[in-house]
């Protein structure tokens, strides 16, 4: 009887120290609690915290092109540059600003016998042209030059001029009254100086550099100290933005 008791008991005992009970009852030591300079929590705080920063920085510099944005578009608005016009191409064949509706514009005006900067401008505008044009996916672009001097720019002459630069660039020219319109409705200022002994003459004329959207609207301009690449970016930054505003609201 004894002998069987005392074995169920040494059964017990090995089955509780076995199923780990004893452990229990007395605790293993602790290791020394080490100091942990970065926790999973203190990563997190610091993350989340970090984060916020971020995003409430991005937040600010959004606004804050937001409203750069719209302080440039109010002015542009201001300037309402752009319009329509009615010109004649190398052929003499009337052209109208709304048949370029749904194609990017960049149109320079200038003339044929400008000595320096028209070419400087047009093979820039030449350059702009193929850098696009490499780029996938551009929607359509037209370049477009336009006479301010079409007492000397024939038709003839203008188409001539501009394949010299880009097969691409379209040559525009007119009567002295529909130059003269296209010319008033971008602002553009050109003044006939003095003929010298030969007859030539040279035309003080604005140089720039129009940016037009599918719409017919005017979106931006570019000056003679922007090169070919500043121009370009300048294009795709405002042809995202146009692509993003044609987007339904809830995309
Ligand atoms: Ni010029």
């Amino acid at each position: 009887m004894n002998s069987i008791l005392r074995n169920r008991a040494t059964a017990l005992c090995r089955a509780l120290s076995t199923s780990g009970v004893r452990q229990c009852a007395m605790p293993p030591k602790r290791p020394k609690k080490q100091f942990i300079p970065i926790t999973w929590k203190s990563m997190g705080v610091t993350a989340v915290v970090a984060g916020g920063l971020t995003g409430f920085m991005l937040y600010i510099r959004k606004e804050k092109q937001e409203a750069i944005d719209r302080e440039r578009k109010k002015q542009l608005g201001k300037a309402k540059i752009g319009g329509e016009f009615e010109l004649v191409d190398s052929e003499g064949k009337l052209v109208k600003s709304t048949d370029f509706l749904g194609k990017w514009l960049l149109i320079y005006f200038g003339f044929t016998h400008c000595p320096d900067i028209c070419p400087d401008e047009l093979e820039k505008l030449a350059e702009v042209v193929n850098m696009h044009d490499n780029t996938p996916t551009a929607p359509p672009l037209q370049p477009i030059f336009i006479s301010v001097d079409p007492h000397r720019d024939t038709p003839e002459l203008v188409g001539k001029y501009c394949k010299e630069f880009s097969p691409r660039l379209l040559g525009l020219t007119g009567t002295q009254d529909q130059v003269a319109k296209a010319c008033k409705s971008y602002r553009v200022y050109f003044s006939a100086g003095p003929q010298d002994v030969d007859n030539d003459y040279i035309v003080d004329h604005t140089i720039i550099i129009y940016l037009v959207n599918p719409d017919g609207e005017f979106v931006d301009y570019y000056g003679q100290n922007r090169n070919a690449s500043e121009i370009h970016n300048s294009m795709l930054v405002n042809i995202q933005k146009y692509a993003a505003g044609k987007k339904p609201s809830w995309f």
